[in-house]
């Protein structure tokens, strides 16, 4: 456990950990506010986020940030991290191995934030954050309490590129986390 951003971004940088060490451009190590209430996990980067190094923007990205601006938040506002910090090839799943090579650095993420909540984007997210029982199609749009944490599951941004009806379910999840945060 680092107590300081640097040193957890420093160490993040250099790991070689897991095999998505090779192919990676730039870690994506996380974005936003450091001391945020909400905080977003998605699953990883895609090619976009890897030749930038920032979390979520590419397309998937911005039609997150639309919603969120509908809404009335700032995406400066939320602190936003992945479960891998190095892009998967191709853009496939993690594998377990990844993931729980790379869990330790999201931990450290979420001790030195101290979020109230964790929105957890898509299949990925849930499954390495609270369990492998947990289905987003289930979990999705129920708030999920454990340890302080108020966890809120709902569809991955990509999975809205794909079908167009996951979108009202997305906005809703969204507006419940913002009613919860800003009330
Ligand atoms: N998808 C993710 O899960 N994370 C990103 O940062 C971008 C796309
Ligand atoms: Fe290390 Fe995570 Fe990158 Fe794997 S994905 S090399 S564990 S930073």
């Amino acid at each position: 456990m680092y107590e300081n951003w640097e040193e957890l971004e420093e160490s993040i940088k250099q790991c070689e950990k897991c095999k998505l060490c090779k192919n990676r451009t730039n870690i994506v190590f996380g974005a936003g506010n450091k001391e945020a209430e909400v905080m977003l996990i998605g699953e990883g980067p895609g090619a976009d986020e890897d030749r930038e190094g920032i979390p979520f923007v590419g397309k998937a990205g911005q039609l997150m940030n639309k919603a969120l601006a509908g809404l009335g938040i700032n995406r400066e506002e939320l602190y936003i991290a992945n479960i891998v910090k190095c892009r998967p090839p191709s853009n496939r799943v993690p594998e377990q191995d990844e993931a729980t090579a790379c869990l330790d650095y999201l931990r450290n993420q979420v001790l030195l934030v101290k979020p109230k909540i964790i929105v957890l984007l898509g299949s990925t997210a849930l499954k390495n954050i609270l369990g492998k029982e947990y289905s987003i199609t289930a979990a999705r749009g129920k708030w999920i309490e454990k340890k302080d944490i108020m966890y809120m599951p709902t569809w991955h941004p990509a999975a809205l590129l794909r079908d167009e009806n996951k979108k009202i379910e997305f906005w809703n999840d969204l507006k419940e986390v913002r009613n919860k945060w800003k009330k």
